[in-house]
């Protein structure tokens, strides 16, 4: 979503049932990741299945501003050749991470202990995203950012030229934040340790063993304690990236809620730092069934089977689960409106530093759909109106956010009204294929002049 101009409204309109097979694109977490270790080590990594959406594409070509030889071979499937660990090159051009939190965040932890300087940039979504948690902890390892006030983007990061090892404990849940660390502790001599109080997705830690990286994590009472020996070498990998759990996410809670729908998602990613939705929506009395379970690539998948679920019961979310569940709540709070009673999500500010504030942005276009949403710094909570009770016939703003366009899009379906985003052009940068899978699904939903 980097190039600014005309935004592409979209609407979705009440449907039929949902029903057949989708076929959700590669994880965006793991596709990011695989690129980014692929890059730091000698010798070919493969990587099949990965995300080609817009953000993934930024780090690819970011990846090679650093020097990395990266190609699509054929539709996903790509092939990176490394640098080796600390052999970034000085890019001569100035990175542009698009959309992507995670790209410019885990880039900078990978380039921060090389001995070069990087300029970053991204979209206004993107430039206006709090940057230093990040550049506080790299601070540590003696780079140096020059951004903008209040610690944001373009910024310029100096590499450390003598990295020192870093014992840091998480101050916010948050992956990236781990993964920056753990991915500037690789050119590091000596153990650089993580503390995280709250744990938060684990594909870093998860990949990195694959790689060979010397990495250990344990559950102790101050929290999950991972410990990363540096400047080893890492072996390049034969990778298959699974399906994203958080793009499943729309086709799954789309088949709850419009009526008589049946559709099941092979293959998709089930990472228990990741399934937090999953748990919440099966207490809300969603008709879920996981078959199939197997391990793809390090990483446990299943085949998930989503059915009309009519009787959905709002619930109070754990606050403790919110981590596993982060990328989610727009989407579950379209399923709470269409539930009976409340749902309240407590524990959650995290949501206000996403790709928007997504608090905000969801308690804005519910209320226009008719649906009362309640606020506070950290908690929201909705009130739901039953199956079939949510009015609809509004348009939404969205904010350059994906999530916000795809959830708005799939209350449409189930509401009384269509529901028009005003731009679902975001929707690229995670999920390109998602109106066409949408519609192949059923769904009647397409651009809102069409
Ligand atoms: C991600 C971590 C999460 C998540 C984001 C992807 C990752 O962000 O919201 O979409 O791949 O590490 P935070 O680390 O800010 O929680």
């Amino acid at each position: 979503m980097t190039a600014p101009g005309t935004p592409v409204p979209m609407t979705a309109r009440p449907s039929g049932p949902l029903s057949g097979t989708a076929a959700i694109p590669g994880d965006k977490s793991v596709s990011h990741r695989a690129l980014i270790l692929g890059a730091l080590s000698v010798g070919e990594t493969r990587i099949t299945g990965p995300l080609e959406g817009e953000d993934v594409l930024h780090t690819a070509a970011a990846m090679r501003a650093f020097g990395a030889e990266v190609t699509r071979q054929a539709p996903g499937r790509w092939s990176v050749h490394g640098t080796g660990t600390g052999g970034f090159a000085e890019p001569d051009q100035v990175i542009d991470c698009g959309n992507s939190g995670t790209g410019v965040r885990l880039i900078m932890g990978a380039m921060a202990t090389c001995p070069i300087r990087a300029t970053f940039t991204g979209d206004a979504s993107l430039n206006s995203r709090p940057m230093g948690r990040i550049t506080d902890p790299l601070a540590l390892f003696g780079a140096q950012a020059h951004g903008r006030s209040r610690g944001r983007l373009p910024m310029t990061l100096v590499g450390a030229r003598a990295p020192v090892p870093v014992r840091y404990r998480l101050p916010v849940a948050s992956a990236q934040v781990k993964s920056a660390v753990l991915l500037a502790g690789l050119n590091t001599p000596g153990e650089t340790v993580v503390i995280e109080p709250t744990p938060t997705r684990d594909h870093t830690e998860r990949m990195l063993t694959a790689f060979g990286a010397r990495i250990r994590t344990e559950d102790t009472p101050e929290g999950r304690v991972i410990t990363l020996t540096g400047q080893s070498e890492l072996r390049p990998q034969r990778l298959a990236v699974p399906r994203d759990p958080s793009s499943a996410a729309f086709a799954v809670c789309a088949a709850l809620i419009v009526p008589g729908s049946e559709v099941l998602v092979p293959g998709i990613g089930l990472n228990p730092t990741r399934g937090g939705l999953y748990e919440t929506l099966r207490e809300m009395g969603a008709d879920l069934s996981f078959e199939n379970p197997r391990d793809e690539g390090g990483e446990p998948v299943a085949d998930l089977r989503a059915r009309y679920s009519p009787d959905l019961r709002g619930i109070a979310v754990p606050a403790e689960r919110a981590a596993a569940m982060i990328d989610e709540y727009p989407i579950l709070s379209v399923v709470a409106a269409c539930a009976s009673g409340v749902t309240e999500m407590p524990g959650v500010s995290e949501l206000r530093v996403k790709e928007s504030d997504r608090i905000a942005a969801m308690a804005e276009g519910l209320s226009a759909c008719g649906v009362t949403v309640e606020t506070g710094p950290d908690w929201w909570q909705v009130a739901g109106r039953g199956a079939g009770g949510v009015p609809g016939g509004a348009t939404v703003r969205t904010f350059l956010d994906h999530r916000i366009a795809m959830s708005f899009l799939c209350l449409g379906l189930a509401a009384q009204a269509p529901v028009t985003v005003d731009d679902g052009r975001a929707i690229a940068t995670s999920f390109p294929e998602f109106g066409a899978l949408m519609t192949g699904l059923g769904a009647s939903l397409g651009q809102a002049s069409a």
